[in-house]
C-alpha cells in the first residue's frame, strides 16, 4: 500500500480529508517517530503513523479473485443442515480478518468470485439497484437454438423480478452424451438474482448442469487459476468496477 497521508488519516484517524491536512501542517502527524508537514507524503504498509501521539492501525483492504471450486458455499450465513465448506476457508493462509465474498455463487457454480475485507466495495457492489454485466459459460440439458437467443433478449417476467436483455450466445447446440442431447453457451446477464441463470434457462426448457462465472464487469477470470486458487487484485482493478 502506498497511499496519501491526509487520506490515511481520514480513512483510519477519523479525521475530514481537510482536517487531516490541517492536523498535518500544523505538526501533529508522525510517521516513524519524525513529524511531517506534507499532506501528500506517501505511508507504506510498514510505517507507523501517529496523530497526537496515538498510533494508528493500518488495516490494509485486500481483494483476491477466487476460481471457486464445485462444493463450496458462498454465503455469509452459515446454511442450516448443510455442513459443506465455505470459500473464505480456502484463505486461512492469508492471516487476514473480516474477509467476505462480494455477492454470491451456488453452491454447485464455480468460477470468479471476489473476496475482499473491504465492507464499503462490498456494500457497494452488492446494493439493490447496482448492477455489474457478468458472463457465465453453461452447459445445459436440451437444444438451444435463435428462440431462446430471443427470449433472452427479451428479458423474463420472473415473481420477483423482469430480467433486462440478457446475450445469449451459443456455442453447441444438441450434442449426444449417453442418449441425452446437451448445449453450451455463454450468457451475460445484467442482475445478479438468486439463481437468476439457472432460472432463465429452466424459461427455455433447459437445465443448467454446469455454470461457470468467467466475467463481472471489465474483471476477466484468469484461467490459469485452478480451482480453488486466487491471486490478489490491486485496488485500481477493481476500480473500473466501482466506475460503473
Ligand atoms: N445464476 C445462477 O443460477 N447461479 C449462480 O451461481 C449464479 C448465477
Amino acid at each position: 500500500m502506498l497511499e496519501r497521508l491526509d487520506k490515511i488519516l481520514s480513512n483510519y484517524g477519523g479525521l475530514s480529508r481537510s482536517d487531516a491536512k490541517t492536523a498535518v501542517k500544523s505538526g501533529r502527524v508522525k510517521i516513524n517517530d519524525s513529524i511531517v508537514k506534507d499532506p501528500s507524503i506517501k505511508v507504506k504498509d510498514t510505517d507507523e503513523v501517529t496523530l497526537d501521539g496515538k498510533k494508528l492501525t493500518l488495516t490494509r483492504y485486500r481483494y483476491y479473485m477466487l476460481n471457486k471450486p464445485k462444493g463450496y458455499i458462498s454465503s455469509t450465513e452459515p446454511e442450516p443442515g448443510d455442513e459443506s465448506p465455505n470459500v473464505i476457508g480456502l484463505f486461512k493462509a492469508e492471516g487476514v480478518k473480516g474477509l467476505f465474498p462480494v455477492g454470491r455463487l451456488d453452491k454447485d457454480t464455480t468460477g470468479l468470485l471476489l473476496i475482499t475485507n473491504d465492507g464499503e466495495l462490498g456494500h457497494r457492489l452488492t446494493v439493490p439497484g447496482k448492477h455489474v454485466d457478468k458472463t457465465y459459460i453453461a452447459k445445459v440439458k436440451g437444444v438451444l437454438n435463435e428462440s431462446a437467443v430471443e427470449a433472452f433478449l427479451k428479458g423474463f417476467e420472473f415473481k420477483d423480478f423482469v430480467s433486462a436483455p440478457a446475450k445469449l450466445e451459443i456455442t453447441d447446440s444438441g450434442t449426444v452424451e449417453d442418449g441425452v442431447e446437451f448445449s453450451t453457451a455463454r450468457v451475460t446477464i445484467h442482475e445478479g438474482k438468486f439463481h437468476q441463470v439457472k432460472r432463465m434457462f429452466a424459461r427455455v426448457g433447459c437445465e443448467v448442469v454446469e455454470l461457470k462465472r468467467i466475467t463481472m464487469g471489465n474483471i476477466r477470470l484468469d484461467e490459469g487459476l485452478k480451482p480453488g486458487e486466487y491471486k490478489e487484485l490491486k485496488p485500481e482493478e477493481l476500480d473500473a468496477l466501482n466506475m460503473e
